[in-house]
């Protein structure tokens, strides 16, 4: 079994990847990981479900885990010296770690450090969600080196602190799975993972449907019309990356659609939807905010949401036609 070091060593990459410390950087995202899958086995003790008695720049209740593995992931992608800096749903703005434009090529990472943290302290699947794009040699970093449409991603995964804890990781062309093993090493367990295109599961938070447009009403009306000639199940975790994962590997479509209460959607456009997108494009499937890929989305600022819907290209296709 391949160890995600060995994997990326042996992977074919696009030049701007040659230099080593783009693996580096991964290495150091996937070592947050073992470290927070270990603090989740033993959440019950150290109470990390617990709110910490401030609110993030959403106006959402910051949770310890939240705050804990914000605070590694910044820690651990500077030590890589890859980074530029890094953006991350749970602060407000940038975190610079050299304002000096470089004679290489470096990087920004966004993340999402703890997705779905409600259902920490009900022990169900939790995930870090990141992506990654360059900064040009030669330029120094601003904002706008963060708000790069999700076309332009180098490099997006996520890890998921499920019944396994699994690095899912993504570069254009290939999406592979590594499953942390009991030696706290990730191994590649789930190989150039496609995404079924025909599936007959949904995803959604069903008590808005009378907030939804129409277009998803429709959708989720013909899934459960008892003219298809196979049965839709509803799975719906709470956690879009848990969601996101099962849908990834069974098939199936995830909604996050525009309500009359959150009529530009809720879920994050640069910490949750363009990494998972990237990953979904890169497995076969598709995303669309309705009007467009996800991934040709320009973004004007860091915390923009947007309403979402990705998953199996059929299911994709269908809802787009109602
Ligand atoms: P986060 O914990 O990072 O704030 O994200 C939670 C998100 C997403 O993961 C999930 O799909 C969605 O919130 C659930 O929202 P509803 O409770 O509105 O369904
Ligand atoms: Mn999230
Ligand atoms: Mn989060």
């Amino acid at each position: 079994m391949l160890t995600f070091s060995e994997f990326l060593q042996s992977r074919k990459k696009p030049a701007i990847l040659e230099q080593a410390s783009y693996d580096v950087l991964l290495h150091q995202i996937a070592k947050c990981g073992q470290e927070i899958s270990l603090q989740l086995r033993r959440s019950g003790f150290l109470q990390l479900g617990q709110a910490v008695g401030i609110a993030n720049v959403q106006s959402e209740e910051v949770l310890a885990l939240d705050l804990i593995a914000n605070n590694m992931l910044i820690n651990e992608i500077e030590q890589s010296g890859a980074a530029l800096g890094i953006a991350s749903e749970e602060m407000e703005d940038i975190h610079v770690y050299s304002a000096e434009a470089s004679e290489e090529e470096k990087f920004v990472v966004l993340f999402d450090p703890l997705d779905g943290s409600s259902n920490i302290e009900v022990l169900a699947p939790v995930g870090t969600i990141f992506s990654i794009y360059a900064v040009p040699k030669g330029e120094a970093l601003t904002l706008k080196h963060f708000l790069q449409a999700g076309r332009e991603v180098i490099g997006a995964g996520y890890i998921l602190y499920g019944s396994s804890t699994m690095l899912v990781y993504a570069e254009k062309g290939h999406v592979n799975g590594f499953t942390l093993d009991v030696d706290g090493i990730f191994k590649l367990s789930h190989e150039n993972i496609q995404t079924p295109k025909t599936a007959h599961t949904f995803s959604v938070n069903q008590a808005s449907y009378h907030r939804w447009p129409e277009a998803f009403k429709k959708f989720v009306d013909w899934c459960g019309s008892i003219d298809n000639k196979k049965v839709f199940s509803q799975r719906y975790i709470g956690s879009m990356v848990a969601d996101f994962h099962r849908n990834l590997i069974k098939g199936g479509i995830f909604l996050y659609p525009p309500t009359t209460e959150t009529p530009k959607g809720r879920l994050r456009l640069m910490y949750e939807c363009i990494p998972l997108s990237f990953i979904q494009h890169q497995a076969g499937g598709l995303s669309t905010d309705m009007v467009q890929s996800i991934l040709d989305i320009e973004p004007k600022e860091l915390h923009q949401r947007t309403s979402v819907a990705i998953g199996s290209y059929d299911l994709i296709q269908k809802l787009l036609s109602m």
